[in-house]
Parts: structure tokens; sequence; C-alpha cells
């Protein structure tokens, strides 16, 4: 059994990765820790407690992290544009709903589980990397604790999707990501080299809320505006960004890595950029030695991921 703990920021790709995790026969979900990104923390836990509610799903959810590592950094905007001004693209969700958070901040949450399933637990974070960094830093010992930590995040060999270089996840804290891609833990990054390649069609959405019933419904109705908005990129589909990151927890085949040390740009034109040193590759001595080897994806058999998600959902 995988022990996962879910750091999102819900958001449409953010909630069919959540029904994937909690409907995988293979997967203990300990918790779900929010953080601000595709909306403000309100929202995204908001967002977090009406998914828990619709879909039963019975692990805690803690409230995450408001603004960036960095506090001075400067605000970015939320992706209403992509995930609807409500971050599940804008059907009807209530104001509050009436379920408690974890009465825990989402850092503490991580720290408390990681040390009581110490070398079992792996962390899937699929939005800014804050709660993590908030983690490491009121406990750096977590580190040697986890299982594994798995982000969808960045991107090396394609361009970003907020700007030419920069991926939304990294972009919108890169202090944060570069203590991730750092700190003595095995990550696996899966960027946008293998989600953007990985899309669901609207119709083969369709199809699963057919056969899924009302629990797909929902989601098929929440991830319609995404779907528009992808419409130049993709056609009459999405990216399953989120999923992607929860897949390699179980079918870590059915991805391509390379191995290497990662940093992350803070500052700057390519703020938010991800660069890989890969292993082997030798450079006059700069930022990228003595770092830990991370494992970052590069190739990915996109319909069978997509498969996956559909069997499992
Ligand atoms: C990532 O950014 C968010 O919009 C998505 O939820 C995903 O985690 C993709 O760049
Ligand atoms: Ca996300």
């Amino acid at each position: 059994m995988h022990k996962v703990i879910y750091d999102t920021d819900p958001g449409v790709d953010d909630a069919m990765a959540l029904l994937f995790l909690h409907r995988h026969p293979g997967i203990d979900l300990l918790g779900v820790t929010t953080v601000f990104g595709n909306a403000s923390v309100d929202t995204t836990t908001r967002n977090a407690l009406f998914l828990k509610r619709e879909w039963n799903i019975p692990c805690p959810v803690a409230r995450g992290a408001s603004i960036t590592f960095d506090p001075s950094r400067q605000e970015r905007p939320w992706p209403t544009i992509v995930h609807g001004h409500n971050g599940l693209g804008n059907i009807a969700v209530p104001e509050t709903i009436d379920l408690p958070t974890d009465p825990r901040p989402a850092y503490q949450f991580i720290i408390d589980t990681v040390r009581a399933n110490p070398g079992e637990v792996t962390l899937v974070a699929v939005g800014r990397m804050t709660n993590l960094a908030l983690a490491l830093k009121h406990d750096p010992e977590i580190a040697s604790l986890v299982k594994g930590v798995v982000i969808m995040g960045g991107n090396f060999y394609v361009p970003g999707n907020v700007s030419p270089v920069a991926e939304a996840n990294i972009h919108g804290d890169p202090e944060a990501a570069d203590l991730i891609m750092t700190a003595s833990w095995k990550v696996v990054v899966v960027g946008l080299d293998v989600t953007g390649a990985t899309t669901m069609g609207r119709s083969y959405l369709a199809d699963m809320a057919k056969a899924g019933g009302p629990s797909v419904q929902l989601l098929s109705d929440l991830s319609q505006s995404y779907i528009d908005f992808y419409s130049h990129l993709v056609e009459d589909g999405m990216m399953v960004h989120d999923s992607c990151a929860c897949v390699y927890v179980v079918a870590p085949e059915l991805f391509d890595t390379i191995e290497g040390s990662v940093r992350v740009v803070c500052g700057g034109i390519a703020d938010g950029q991800t660069i890989i040193k890969p292993n082997g590759r030798h450079f006059p001595p700069g930022d990228w030695d003595s770092l830990p080897s991370q494992i970052v994806c590069t190739g990915i058999r996109s319909q069978q991921v997509v498969d996956l998600i559909r069997d499992v959902i």
C-alpha cells in the first residue's frame, strides 16, 4: 500500500488527481494539504472540503500556506482564466462547507504524519511547493523519514506555460521549489515535458461520466471551462497535469527518466526556470556541485496513463 499525503491547490486537474488517489486500491490517502496557487488558500481549502464531501473522502484536510516561502515576493494574480473564479471551473460551489479542517497548519500535519509513519509516506505535491518547504524548514529531519517526494512542476526540454521558461507551480514559488529540489531526499519531477503531452479528450471524459455516475459527472462538469481554455493547445481536451504525478506513484514504469541535480532560477528574466545537470555530464565548478541526485521525467506512455486514470476513477 502506498501511503500518500496529497499537497494540492484545487484546481480542476487537481480534482481529477484527488479522485484518482481516493479510488486507487493501492493508495492509502493519509491527508490532503492545501496551498495557494490556482486560487487563494481560502478557496482551494474550501474546494478540497467540497470534493471531500461530494466524494466521501475520509482523510483530513489541512489548510496550508497563503503566501510564498519568501514573504517579500510579489503576489502573482490567480489564474482565473484557467481554473475559473472559484478554482473549480465556475460550477456552483457553496461559499462554505460545513466540515472542519485539521487543527494543524499543513506543514505541521506533514511533519507529524511523516514522523508517525517513518520511511512510508510519499508526498505528492501538485501546487506551489510552499508547504513542503515550510515542513523542511521546521523539521529538516523529515527529509530522511519520507519514502519519497513526487511533484508536478517544472519543464526542462520544453517551454514553460506561464513564461517561455517557467511552469506555474514552480514560478509561483521558486524559492520553495529550489529548496525542495536541493534537499537530501529523493524527488521525482513530473513536469510539462510529460504532462504537456498527456491529454484527455472531452468525449473521453463524457464517456467516463456516463459509466462512473454522479461523482465522475461532477468531475466532468467542473472540467468543461478548463477544456475550453485549453482549446489553443489541445484539440477538445485537457492536459491532466496533476494526475500524471499520482500515476507515477503506482506505475513508474510508464515514464522515462533521467537523473541529476536540479536547481530553480530565483529572480530575473528566467524566474522559476528549472534546470537539470544530468549525472555524468561535467561542467566547470558551479551551483550544481555536491547536490542530491533527483529524478526527472522525460518521457511518458500517455495513452496508458490516461486509460489508467479512467479505469481507476
Ligand atoms: C500546474 O499548474 C496548475 O494550473 C495545475 O493545477 C497544475 O498543477 C500545471 O502547470
Ligand atoms: Ca495543481
